[in-house]
C-alpha cells in the first residue's frame, strides 16, 4: 500500500485533461467561479466554523449526507473542499465521491469520472489512478467511476476501509460526499467510519420528521452541526452546531 501512495503522490503533480472531461465547471461551484461572491464567503466560513471545531478535536475525515436526494450534498462539499483548498494550501485536502450510484462531484468539476472510487473497490485500477489533482488547484480528488451492481456492498467491503486508512495516512483534510442516508444503508456505513458527520439541510423542503429520522439511521456516527441550503442568502449555508 505503501508503494502504492507514493506513486499516488507523485500523480498528483499532474492536471486532469483525461479523454472524458468536459472541461467546463458548474456555476454552482462559487468557490471556484466567483470566489468573491457572497455565496463562497458562506462557504468560507463553513469552513473557519470546521477549522475552530478541529481545534477542540481531530476531524481529519469529513463526510456529508442529507435525508433525502437533491438537498444539495454534493454543492456544498465540492464548494467546501475548493475553499479548503485554498485557504490551507500548505494542507494536503481530498474530496471523495462516494456516492456510486448517482455520482456527480465529477459532473459538477467537468472532470472525468473513471476511474473512481468503483474501479479501485473492484480492483480493476490502483490508488495512483483513482486520485487525480483538480486541474492546477491544491485539491486531489477520487471521483465515483463508474456505477457498480452492488454499491453497498462496495462501500462495506475490507476494501473501501483499507483506502480509508491509507488517504487517513496520506491526507490532512479528508471530505467524503455521501449519498442520502435514508434510502440506503451507505450513508450510515460510511459516516460512522468518518470523523465528523454534517447533515445537510434544503431548506424550506426537508421535514423535521426526516431529518429526525436520518439521525437515527446515521446512528454511531459522530453528527457534528448541519448545513441548511438554499435558504435566503443572510442565512442560508451556515453550520450550526447541534451539541
Ligand atoms: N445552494 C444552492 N443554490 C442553488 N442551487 C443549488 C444549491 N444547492 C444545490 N443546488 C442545486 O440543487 C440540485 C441538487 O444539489 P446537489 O446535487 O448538490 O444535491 P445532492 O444532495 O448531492 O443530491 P443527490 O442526493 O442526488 O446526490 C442541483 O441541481 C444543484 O445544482
Ligand atoms: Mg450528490
Amino acid at each position: 500500500m505503501d508503494q502504492t501512495m507514493e506513486k499516488a503522490q507523485n500523480f498528483l503533480g499532474r492536471v486532469d485533461e483525461g479523454p472524458g472531461a468536459r472541461n467546463e465547471v458548474d456555476r454552482r461551484v462559487v468557490s471556484l467561479t466567483a470566489p468573491a461572491s457572497v455565496g463562497a464567503e458562506q462557504y468560507r466560513t463553513l469552513f473557519y466554523r470546521l477549522e475552530r471545531m478541529r481545534a477542540l478535536r481531530p476531524m481529519k475525515v469529513v463526510a456529508f449526507t442529507s435525508a433525502m436526494p437533491g438537498e444539495g450534498k454534493t454543492v456544498t462539499t465540492v464548494n467546501l473542499a475548493l475553499t479548503a483548498a485554498r485557504a490551507a494550501p500548505e494542507r494536503r485536502i481530498l474530496l471523495i465521491d462516494t456516492d456510486l450510484r448517482r455520482s456527480q462531484v465529477a459532473n459538477v468539476l467537468g472532470f472525468k469520472n473513471t476511474p473512481g472510487l468503483s474501479e479501485l473497490l473492484q480492483g480493476e485500477c490502483q490508488l495512483a489512478e483513482a486520485v487525480r489533482r483538480f486541474r492546477s488547484t491544491r485539491l486531489a480528488i477520487v471521483p465515483a467511476g463508474a456505477a457498480p451492481e452492488e454499491p453497498t456492498q462496495l462501500l462495506a467491503s475490507r476494501r473501501m476501509k483499507d483506502f480509508l486508512q491509507a488517504v487517513r495516512d496520506n491526507f490532512d483534510e479528508v471530505y467524503l460526499d455521501l449519498p442520502p442516508s435514508l434510502p440506503f444503508a451507505d450513508a450510515s456505513i460510511l459516516a460512522a467510519q468518518s470523523d465528523g458527520t454534517v447533515m445537510v439541510i434544503r431548506a424550506n423542503v426537508t421535514r423535521t420528521r426526516q431529518v429526525q429520522q436520518a439521525i437515527e439511521h446515521l446512528a454511531g456516527a459522530a453528527i457534528v452541526g448541519c448545513v441548511l441550503n438554499g435558504g435566503p442568502l443572510a442565512t442560508g449555508g451556515y453550520l450550526k452546531a447541534y451539541k
